[in-house]
């Protein structure tokens, strides 16, 4: 049985993992509009991945006989303009997220919530991987500086980014 402290905790996770999902669709749209459309397809690529962790806190809440609560999603805010702004924002956000996700640890090992601690540590290693892929493009970036026919084939290599994980949230858990 999961506490209340644990519970709301979750759920604004979950609040979190969404708007992570909305900024990147956002970002998905703003590249494509650009004429970036594989940096788009990456961008929403990113945004089923976010969908995906709220989903799996989401059932994780009901498989304890606990409710998940959405709440207000925060309108996205994009005020980068280049690619390398968009990828130095998304390093960011995910750096955000890397301490929420720390945050959210840290508690659960306090209340001693075992079975929460070895959800969340499912997520430590997801976010080492969500910054390293951002450093990753973002020192290709640096090293084309303004090569033209450098960021067109990133465009064509970023738009070749499948979802890892299941796009079908019914029947979760
Ligand atoms: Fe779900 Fe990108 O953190």
């Amino acid at each position: 049985m999961l506490s209340k402290k644990i519970i709301d905790r979750i759920n604004l996770q979950i609040n979190r993992e969404m708007f992570s999902a909305f900024l990147y669709m956002e970002m998905s749209a703003r590249m494509s509009d650009d004429g970036y459309k594989g940096i788009g397809t990456w961008m929403m690529t990113q945004y089923h991945e976010e969908m995906f962790h709220a989903m799996k806190f989401y059932g994780y809440l009901q498989s304890q006989g606990a409710l998940p609560s959405i709440g207000k999603i925060d309108a996205p805010e994009v005020k980068a303009k280049t690619i390398k702004e968009i990828f130095e924002a998304t390093l960011a956000h995910e750096k955000f997220v890397s301490a929420s996700i720390r945050e959210l640890l840290e508690l659960a090992i306090a209340e001693k919530d075992y079975a929460t601690e070895d959800l969340v540590r499912w997520y430590v290693g997801e976010q080492v991987e969500e910054e390293q892929n951002a450093i990753d493009i973002l020192q290709t970036i640096d090293l084309m500086g303004e090569n033209k026919q450098g960021l067109f084939m990133l465009n064509i290599e970023l738009g070749k980014r499948k979802p890892s994980i299941a796009l079908d949230f019914t029947g979760m858990p």
